[in-house]
């Protein structure tokens, strides 16, 4: 297998085409990606045999802020016939070496504006192909999360892409995007960007210990409250840092300190603050600065923060930014575990998480 197929916000397949590039030439494995402006999808093609799975076994999905899916494609099939789309698919499968028995599938498309119809197809499709699958021997009779996922990406209704993914270094959700439903009582819909970024980063066995009641976070640019909410939701207190004004429903939950002030001055008073959190809309690298500041002075334990991409050189703007903030934390002998992820609510930026090395449990 020679390529690996990576999803994308649409718009953003030169970043994310970049950004595979890169860590194929530090791997040493040759090859370039395909991609076409606005198709939510980038395909690089290695010209190694074999090097597609190791690809998707030596790039550490985590690692990597544009693409929001990576499998290793085994087969593309086209025209396929609308009165029988399984057959060929299965006759493509029986003979690709080395394709591994799957414990579960994905039947999706790239999220792009037009795909909302093919999306519909994939969900109905989705029944009557695990059943063949199964019949084959492709997929185990359960679902299983200790074998690879087996995809098949439509960009057409009758053309897909078919791989698999392994289950310890892929994304764990269908399409790489977690479904969240927008609480009806948050005061802003960005609350669901930080809601995301907490499925994403945070291991969900992990969530009792570090989102944990009784916490402290500090906001920074806080208003109307939709960041603050997932704390306040989470029984956290929050000093809530913005000029403007904060929901009341919020403020009336007595879990908010609403200080309007500049959040590059704010200092918290006591040192018992868990997270830090920001969405101010200012220069990447201010933010970033800012966010080292606060960790290496050991005013916050975890921080999540967005950085806004420029109009320009989107990928080089991020990546200098998090090298130039890395640099300012180790130089200050600071041990961090960073991701950084362009994430489905993310439109214009980035969300970074740092989470200080001595937090971490050994497990
Ligand atoms: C995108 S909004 C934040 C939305 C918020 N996260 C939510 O979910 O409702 C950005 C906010 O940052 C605030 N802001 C920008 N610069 C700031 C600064 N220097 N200090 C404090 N707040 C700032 C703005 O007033 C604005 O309310």
């Amino acid at each position: 297998m020679k390529q690996v197929m990576f999803y994308c916000r649409s718009g953003f397949e030169k970043e994310c085409a970049g950004e595979i590039q890169d860590k194929a030439t530090q791997l040493e494995v040759f090859g370039f990606p395909r991609l076409k402006n606005n198709t939510g999808y980038v395909l690089f093609e290695c010209y190694q045999e074999g090097d597609a799975d190791r690809l998707i076994r030596e790039i550490k999905f985590n690692e990597l802020i544009f693409a929001r899916q990576m499998f290793a494609v085994a087969t593309e099939v086209s025209d396929l016939p609308k009165d029988d789309r399984i057959s060929p698919i299965l006759e493509a499968l029986v003979d690709v070496e080395g394709m591994p028995c799957c414990g579960d599938i994905r039947i999706e498309t790239p999220d792009t504006n037009e795909a909302k119809e093919l999306l519909k197809f994939c969900r109905k499709f989705t029944v009557p192909m695990r059943q063949a699958l199964r019949g084959k021997e492709m997929l185990t009779a359960r679902d299983s999360n200790r074998i690879p996922v087996l995809h098949v990406c439509f960009i057409a209704p009758g053309h897909c892409y078919i791989g698999y993914s392994y289950t310890n270094n892929n994304s764990q959700f269908f399409m790489g995007i977690p479904r969240l439903k927008f609480p009806a009582d948050a005061p802003s819909r960005s609350t669901l960007k930080l809601e995301e970024a907490f499925h994403v980063f945070i291991p969900r066995d992990e969530w009792d210990t570090r989102l944990a009641s009784g916490m402290w976070g500090v906001d920074l640019g806080a208003c109307p409250g939709g960041w603050t909410y997932q704390l306040v939701k989470r029984s956290m207190f929050v000093h809530a840092i913005d000029n403007g004004m904060m929901a009341q429903s919020l403020m009336d939950t007595g879990q908010v300190k609403h200080h309007m002030v500049d959040g590059f001055k704010f200092e918290p008073q006591r040192k018992n603050v868990t997270w830090l959190i920001c969405d101010m809309v200012e220069k990447p690298a201010r933010v970033a600065h800012l966010m080292g500041e606060w960790l290496i002075k050991g005013w916050a334990k975890e921080a999540l923060f967005n950085l806004k991409l420029p109009m320009k050189g989107r990928y080089d703007e991020v990546l200098q930014d998090i090298e130039n903030l890395k640099d300012f934390l180790k130089k200050n002998g600071f041990q961090y575990k960073l991701q950084a992820k362009h994430l489905y609510h993310d439109r214009e930026e980035i969300t970074v998480h740092i989470q200080a090395i001595s937090n971490i449990s050994p497990h």
